[in-house]
């Protein structure tokens, strides 16, 4: 027996360490691993989501916001609204994360959510403004590892597309705070329409929710069609909706898809190792994702 392990073979020693991951197929991860190390990181683009898959699940045994939430908790809403918006929450998170409803019994209902959260708060006259505030006083949390995360996929020209169906401005105040917004970064997000005063008037283009970033990946053709060399993908979510991220790409060769299962773990441990290669339960870190970013640069 050779003492010589591959490069992969060191890498898995160091994942497997991990007790928060689990995987399906060990052997299909392997394939895919090598095949993506021998194209090279210049083949290698990454798309993630954002809240709860770059963003912490919880802290300190507190639930961390979403985007959302970050808006929903600052002093730009009134309580009223607040109100109304946590009885939205209340009555559709639990449908999001149920896994006895398919995922067309569930689409009209989050299309439901998304629409009446968003006109809530268009009726509240939100200020440009005050966002960078909002965020600033939030819980907001990146995962832990999130610096290298970034800076390295930066240092390397790799393109990152963060893919969210929360708010796009929120979301880039979240990472222009944390000093990570660097020019490798692509956000496709629903965006705030500000009149010439600056207040809220509307959202842009078309709704994305958690369950049409199929049709969001389809309307932003031109963002992939730039990035058509890089025929490698390394996918981050937490949702089963985000394995549709990156059904844009084209040519795609390989994928690498991570899965952040962070609620109702028992009940949907089976579809998300049935759908992710990689399955990380209840991990607030991005020691996994960084560990495989690091293999393929
Ligand atoms: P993501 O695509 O970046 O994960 O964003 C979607 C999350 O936003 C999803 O988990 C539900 C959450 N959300 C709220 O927390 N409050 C809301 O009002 C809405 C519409 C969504
Ligand atoms: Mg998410």
């Amino acid at each position: 027996e050779s003492p010589q392990l591959t490069p992969f073979e060191i890498f898995f020693k160091e994942i497997e360490k991990f007790s928060k991951l689990h995987i399906k197929d060990r052997d299909r991860v392997q394939e895919i691993l090598q095949s993506m190390q021998k194209a090279g990181s210049k083949t290698l683009q990454v798309i993630s989501d954002f809240d709860m898959t770059l963003t912490r699940f919880e802290y300190n045994g507190k639930r961390c916001p979403t985007c959302h939430n970050i808006l929903e908790r600052s002093d730009a809403i009134s309580s009223d609204c607040k109100k109304k918006l946590q009885e939205l929450l209340d009555k559709y998170y639990p449908i999001e994360i149920d896994s006895t409803l398919s995922v067309e019994e569930k689409l009209p209902l989050m299309v439901e959510w998304w629409t009446k959260a968003h006109e809530l708060l268009v009726n509240q006259k939100i200020k440009k403004a005050g966002l960078a505030k909002a965020v600033k006083d939030s819980e907001a949390k990146l995962r832990d590892g999130y610096q290298y995360f970034f800076d390295h996929l930066n240092e390397h020209s790799i393109p990152l597309l963060i893919f969210s169906a929360g708010i796009g401005d929120i979301l880039e105040e979240v990472i222009r705070q944390t000093e990570v917004f660097h020019p490798n970064v692509k956000v496709i997000s629903n965006y705030m329409d500000f009149d010439e005063s600056g207040v809220l008037k509307a959202f842009k283009g078309e709704l994305i929710h958690i369950y049409n970033k199929k049709e969001g990946a389809l309307l932003n053709t031109g963002h992939f069609q730039e990035l058509r060399t890089r025929t490698n993908v390394l996918l981050l979510g937490d949702s089963l909706g985000d394995l549709n991220m990156a059904d844009g790409v084209q040519d795609m060769e390989n994928i690498l898809k991570i899965g952040f299962l962070n609620d109702k773990v028992e009940e949907r441990k089976q579809s998300y190792l049935d759908s992710y290669d990689i399955v990380l339960i209840k991990d607030e870190t991005l020691d996994v994702p960084n560990a495989v970013i690091r293999f393929l640069t």
